[in-house]
């Protein structure tokens, strides 16, 4: 226990850049038991009980059936615009706490609005001004990227992506497409997809996570992604491979939620350093720091000791992260200018 206290401060005390982490998936426990009590909830408003409704548990089936469960519970707790502001807020500042420096925070509108029915363009606002608000409280850079979900209809991913394009410059920069891969295709989504590109939004997809390589050749061609979420499985067809490295698409690695979520069988089974080893531009986040309990710093301690990064590959990893960020390129050279400079590179 020592020697693991003692590396999770070194990783804590490292400046961190933040790709994939989802607002939904990032609520603090404390805070669902002051809104469950508020609310008058009939959810158990005891720490511990509500833990194994919305964390993966040790004794959890690990499957993404299991992960995906989470959030439906967690849709029960978006009651009052105080709540979607508190909880954007606190996810930032848990964030920089962390020591991130850059975040991209991905939050699903679809999710946010249903327990009330607030209207799409509300909840987005609300979560742009909270972000606004606690990024320079916290002095940490934040983007948002807007969260669709597969298994969810294209009418209403078309209602977020359009008012998402109509938010580009309020910190809004991207869309996604989140959700249930295994089951649910993404071909009703190319149309709204390259319309997002065309009004100027970045595309980063799941894919490659709970489906096949192809998948992953989809997302880049298909629906124009930029980044690809996950995309652990990009190494079983060599084309694909090929495609990502051709056009260095930088790849969203969730090594903890892909454990969690049965991608793998055991954390030292994880193919991020096979990834790397053959060329695929890796970066290292947390998907759903709360869901999964960690932190990034956690997770950059599993990619060293668990996967054997080493220290180097590390801290470039970091700066490949700045390099893949949805920001414009002024602030994207200080960016990248600050983190050489702190991790010595
Ligand atoms: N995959 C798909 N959808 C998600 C995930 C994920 O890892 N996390 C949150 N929504
Ligand atoms: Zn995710």
């Amino acid at each position: 226990m020592e020697r693991v206290t003692a590396s999770l401060n070194t990783y804590r005390a490292l400046p961190k850049v933040e790709l994939h982490r989802h607002l939904e998936g990032s609520l603090r426990l404390d805070t669902m038991v002051d809104i469950a009590r508020q609310h008058g909830m009939t959810i158990p408003a005891d720490v511990l009980r509500l833990s194994t409704l919305v964390q993966v548990q040790e004794e959890d089936k690990f499957t993404f059936q299991n992960f995906l469960s989470k959030f439906n519970t967690l849709r029960m707790f978006y009651r009052s615009p105080d709540v979607i502001h508190r909880i954007t807020r606190e996810a930032i500042e848990d964030a920089a706490k962390d020591n991130v420096r850059y975040l991209e925070l991905r939050f699903t509108p679809v999710a946010l609005s249903r327990a009330e029915r607030f209207p799409l363009h509300d909840v987005i606002d609300w979560v742009i001004a909270s972000a606004g608000e606690a990024a320079r409280k916290h002095n940490v850079n934040v983007k948002l990227i807007a969260s669709v979900n597969r298994h969810e209809s294209a009418e209403l991913a078309e209602q977020v992506a359009w008012l998402a394009g109509e938010r580009i410059g309020n910190g809004l920069v991207a869309l996604d497409l989140a959700g249930n891969e295994a089951e649910f295709p993404s071909q009703p989504f190319y149309g709204i997809f390259k319309e997002a590109k065309q009004a100027g939004l970045h595309i980063t997809i799941h894919a490659g996570e709970w489906g096949p390589a192809a998948h992953i050749r989809e997302a880049i061609e298909e629906l124009g992604a930029e980044r690809i979420g996950h995309g652990v499985r990009v190494l079983e067809d060599e084309n694909v491979a090929a495609l990502a490295r051709e056009r260095g698409t930088a790849f969203e690695v969730c090594v903890t939620s892909n454990y969690q979520s049965g991608v793998v069988g055991t954390l030292e089974e994880h193919p991020l350093m096979k990834m790397f080893e053959n060329g695929i531009n890796v970066t290292i986040n947390t998907d759903d720091p709360s869901i999964s309990r960690i932190t990034l710093s956690y997770e950059y301690y599993n990619a060293c000791d668990a996967l054997q990064m080493p220290q180097y590959t590390l801290k470039e990893r970091i700066v490949a992260a700045a390099q893949a960020g949805f920001l414009p390129d002024d602030e994207k050279e200080k960016l990248v200018a600050q983190l050489k400079k702190e991790l010595k590179l």
